[in-house]
């Protein structure tokens, strides 16, 4: 899977990026980051890309020329789905993640300064995606979050493809408590049906941990998952 970046600081998504798990992805070529430079693309003298907002106010502005460029010479005549990184824009989650992992190619178009001018956002812009309700200096982190999140699903790019299915989210709970060795650190014991062997029961515990789990710490996703199964946890 590509992914392509259109940024004003490409080291900082090379250097986020290109480490670890995501790291080794790319070397075998089962996903590819592409961090663009608009400053690249910019035809104005000295690679201005930024200006004054018409009607005044606080900051400067990404220009329009430079960013639909940019997003031109990666696009080409493709209609590949350009995501803007903009705390204005619907929230991402795992379903989304998963959505999107079912795309060849995505274009993440990070924002900086005060934003960008509107009318390019009107030409390119397919999706807005926000990763909270906060508010960051620019879009590289989030560029980097939903990167980090999609790319996991390629098959392939974890070694243990079930872990991307058990874990938090996945199926609406939160995961189950784990430990390793040692059986006993700092007077805590490992719960004793871990060590039992008995992998039925195993999975019931895990299914209740869960359960409790999510209750507890998110009862939004709680209040969710009960609707679609029964108190022992089976599909409704
Ligand atoms: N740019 C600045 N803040 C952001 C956020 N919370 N999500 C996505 N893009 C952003």
């Amino acid at each position: 899977m590509k992914f392509h970046i259109l940024t004003l600081f490409p080291e900082m998504i090379e250097q986020g990026l290109g480490t670890s798990i995501l790291g080794r992805a790319a070397q075998k070529g089962l996903i590819s980051i592409n961090a663009v430079n608009i400053r690249d693309y910019t035809t104005e003298k000295h690679g201005k890309v930024d200006d004054y907002p018409y009607g005044g106010g606080a900051g400067m502005l990404m220009q329009a020329q430079p960013v639909y460029d940019a997003c031109q010479a990666v696009r080409g005549d493709k209609k590949t789905r350009v995501l803007y990184m903009t705390p204005q824009g619907e929230t991402f989650t795992q379903a989304k993640a998963q959505e999107l992992a079912g795309e060849e190619e995505l274009i993440f178009l990070c924002g900086h300064y005060e934003g960008i001018d509107e009318r390019v956002l009107e030409e390119i812009v397919t999706d807005h995606l926000s990763i909270g309700d906060y508010v960051l200096t620019g879009g590289e982190l989030p560029a980097m979050v939903m990167i980090d999140a999609i790319a996991r699903l390629v098959p392939g790019v974890l070694h243990n493809d079930d872990s991307s299915v058990t874990e938090s989210f996945a199926d609406g709970l939160l995961e189950y408590p784990q430990y390793s060795r040692p059986e006993e650190w700092h007077g805590k014991k490992v719960p004793a049906i871990l060590l039992s062997g008995h992998h039925a029961n195993i999975e019931k515990w895990r299914l209740e941990q869960a359960m409790l789990r999510t209750q507890e710490r998110r009862p939004d996703l709680w209040e969710r998952w009960q609707k679609t199964h029964d108190h022992s946890g089976t599909l409704k």
